[in-house]
């Protein structure tokens, strides 16, 4: 298999929680090559380089860092990305994680220099900048790949496929849950998470849109988004909690919470969950998935669980390190699947052209990605727009207060404000 080098813009949390543990895994498995972690200052690298998690699990393996870790923790490399960018050999891998409203202008960038990429969710803000990544990418043969992972979570898949036998039924009425953790109120979040910015619902809301769009097919028509406004400790008004209902074309709807508010001394981490309802021929059918008990239980001796907790409620199905025949520990759950599944299609892809001319390599490209936007399982671009216009038109509506936006669909997707008759 063709190994491929790999950046890694952004160095926060859901690069030492997922991304680099999972790239390390992959390079040891014969799939990467170098590997090069950018982000604004040395602080999230030295604790990506200096923690113990990372270092026991995979002894031995290294990233390069930029700036370097000698770097003060305060000199600011708002630029070095694009350093890093230019230095790579064309389609290579370049991983966004950096801030949602900074995921545009690395990809093009990261485009630009003929990389493959694997964005974070969401991969844009709005719909025209998706189409324009979606245009640019085919026309030069990339492959662009968004980590909605909760996709590769097997009971997802398996509702997906189930869906697809037609075992459940017109989907009619659903619910969905995500509360993230109280504790969130005080992190970082407080700086970016204002109400001119986001909200709970365009942050976490939406991985339940997108999955009942990856299980049944249909297309949201409709939002509206009503949220409830507080303030975090460092004063700033944000709102912590959001409801949206979203129609879907078949007139199916769903409704979903979210919030900052899930106590810290509960079991946790958060609280999520889907529950979908189906109707048959004289009979119902019933999608339900419990995300946060996943019917493994932990009590500590040491306050060492999520908001410092003892007891907790573990999962086994997102992202844990486990012991494994190789040296260190293995990281597995659909976090990893899912970050291997766009890994592995960038290699598979340059494995498919690498004794094929320019011309034939970039037309093979092409076909190949059309066919993983078509299998619809990695969100791509062509696959996944409908989280662009998903988040564009919460946000006017919780903005108005709850106001019905419509998304419509055709030759320009767009979202509009319904107006009151
Ligand atoms: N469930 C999920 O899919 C999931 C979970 C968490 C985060 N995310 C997404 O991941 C992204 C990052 O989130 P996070 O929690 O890791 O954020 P974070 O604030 O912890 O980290 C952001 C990183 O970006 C870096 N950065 C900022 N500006 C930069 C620049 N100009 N050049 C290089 N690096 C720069 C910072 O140094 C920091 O390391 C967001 O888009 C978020 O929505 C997705």
């Amino acid at each position: 298999m063709t190994t491929l080098d790999v950046a890694i813009i952004g160095g926060g949390m859901i690069t030492y929680d997922l991304l680099l543990p999972s790239v390390y895994h992959l390079q040891r498995t014969g799939y990467v090559n170098n590997i090069k972690v950018c982000a604004l200052d040395s602080s999230p690298l030295k604790a990506l380089k200096n923690s113990s998690d990372i270092r026991d699990a995979f002894p031995g393996q290294d990233f390069e860092a930029f700036p370097p870790v000698t770097e003060p923790a305060d000199k600011k490399f708002p630029d070095l990305y694009k350093e890093v960018l230019a230095g790579m050999q064309p389609r290579q891998l370049t991983i966004v994680a950096m801030p949602d409203q900074h995921h545009y202008q690395v990809v093009m960038e990261a485009l630009k220099y003929n990389q493959h990429i694997l964005c974070v969710k969401p991969l844009v803000l709005r719909y025209e900048q998706a189409a324009e990544i979606e245009k640019t990418a085919h026309e030069k043969g990339l492959f662009v790949g968004v980590e909605y992972h909760k996709r590769f979570d097997r009971r997802s898949l398996i509702a997906k496929r189930g869906c697809e036998l037609k075992q459940f039924g017109e989907f009619v009425m659903g619910e969905a849950k995500l509360i993230e953790p109280y504790y969130y109120r005080s992190s970082n979040f407080q700086n970016w998470f204002t109400c001119d910015k986001t909200d709970p619902f365009v942050y976490i809301g939406c991985h339940y849109v997108d999955l009942v769009y990856f299980i049944t097919g249909l297309k949201p028509v409709s939002i509206s988004v009503s949220g409830i406004k507080g303030r975090f400790p460092n004063g700033n008004e944000g709102y912590m909690w959001a409801q949206g209902r979203v129609r879907f074309e078949n007139g199916a709807i769903l409704s979903v919470i979210d919030g900052l508010g899930y106590p810290d001394q509960a079991a946790g981490s958060n609280d999520q969950s889907l529950q979908m309802f189906f109707e048959g021929d004289g009979k119902t059918g019933m999608i339900k998935h419990n995300d946060q008990f996943r019917g493994v239980e932990h009590s500590y001796l040491e306050g060492i669980g999520c908001g410092g907790s003892h007891f907790n409620y573990v999962s086994p199905d997102f992202y844990k390190l486990i012991p494994w025949e190789g040296s260190g520990y293995k990281p597995v759950g659909y976090g990893f699947d899912s970050v291997a599944a766009s890994l592995t299609m960038a290699c598979q892809i340059e494995d498919a052209v690498k004794k094929l001319s320019e011309a034939d390599s970039l037309k093979k490209r092409k076909e190949i990605i059309r066919e993983v936007d078509k299998k619809g399982i990695i969100a791509t671009p062509a696959n996944s727009f409908i989280n662009e216009l998903v988040v564009e038109a919460a946000r006017i509506s919780i903005l108005t207060d709850g106001e019905n936006v419509d998304i419509v669909y055709g030759a320009k997707p767009h979202v509009r404000l319904r107006q009151r008759t």
